[in-house]
């Protein structure tokens, strides 16, 4: 199957992004400048992902990534890698009633292979059981690199392609189609805490064309007020997908000028 989205007609938007991706960052900063040790940072980070999902919610926000743990990561030192993997065990554990209660459907995106088998089986449980919630996904990246995403991607579609047993020419689709967040429209928004302005191999592919918010907040400190500033700019934003303004405001305009 090939396919030319280039010259397809640019995305139907709204003032409110369908899908929001987030890259926490800062929870150590947040910890250090009090003097307390990083994993508190992460810690009160958990609160502060409580309070923005339920904001998403309550805006009709269909879809919400959270970047927790990269495939990067795990170089940090081992004692923090250990904490950040007993954290969201136990946050798993004590959400999934609220979830339940609040019509969201968990999914968790990432190189699971790497978890220990009952962390693997938890993930797969909360997915299952969540899995006909219609209000709102929340996706958890964890163990997650948007390098690690497309090469998998590719890999599937080599292996339909040894199955078929012939070459099949590959279009942008297909490799969309078996991205790990293939269930989801590409983000509108992306918001970064903590000052840093890089995208640390999250969503690459999805990325393209996704309006990105830097906030030096750290994400402990993030909270319902400092997301309503973030959705305010994104109303603010002109997406034009390669278009010019004219044509967004007309799509009969044709540059008769020229
Ligand atoms: C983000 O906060 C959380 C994870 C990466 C797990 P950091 O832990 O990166 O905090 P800083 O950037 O060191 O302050
Ligand atoms: C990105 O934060 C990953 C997560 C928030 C989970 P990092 O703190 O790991 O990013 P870098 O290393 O500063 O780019
Ligand atoms: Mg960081």
């Amino acid at each position: 199957m090939t396919d030319l989205p280039a010259s397809a007609p640019a995305p139907d938007t709204t003032d409110i992004p369908q899908h929001i991706a987030i890259v926490m960052d800062g929870n150590g900063r947040w910890a250090i400048q009090r003097g307390l040790p990083r994993v508190a940072g992460h810690r009160k980070g958990v609160e502060v992902v409580r309070v923005i999902a339920r904001a998403c919610a309550e805006r009709g926000i269909g879809y919400l990534t959270l970047f927790a743990f990269s495939s990067e990561n795990w170089r940090r030192p081992k004692e923090e890698v250990a904490f950040l993997m007993r954290l969201f065990t136990h946050t798993l554990e004590r959400e999934i009633g609220n979830m339940q209660d609040n019509g969201i459907r968990l999914r968790v995106i990432g190189d699971l292979t790497r978890f220990e088998p009952p962390l693997q089986r938890q993930v797969q449980r909360a997915e299952a059981k969540t899995a006909h919630n219609t209000r709102m996904t929340l996706t958890v990246a964890v163990n997650y690199g948007g390098r690690w995403d497309i090469l998998q991607a590719a890999r599937r579609c080599a292996c339909a392609a040894l199955k078929a047993g012939r070459l099949i020419p590959l279009g942008e689709a297909d490799i969309a189609k078996h991205l790990a967040i293939a269930y989801a429209p590409e983000p509108d928004l992306l918001i970064r805490t903590g000052g840093e302005q890089r995208i640390s191999n999250f969503l690459l592919w999805q990325l393209a064309y996704t309006e990105l918010y830097f906030a030096d907040t750290f994400w402990p400190d993030f909270n319902a007020e400092a997301f309503e500033r973030a959705l305010d700019w994104y109303r603010g934003r002109e997406r034009r997908f390669g278009l010019i303004s004219a044509q967004l405001e007309s799509p009969a305009y044709s540059a008769k000028a020229l």
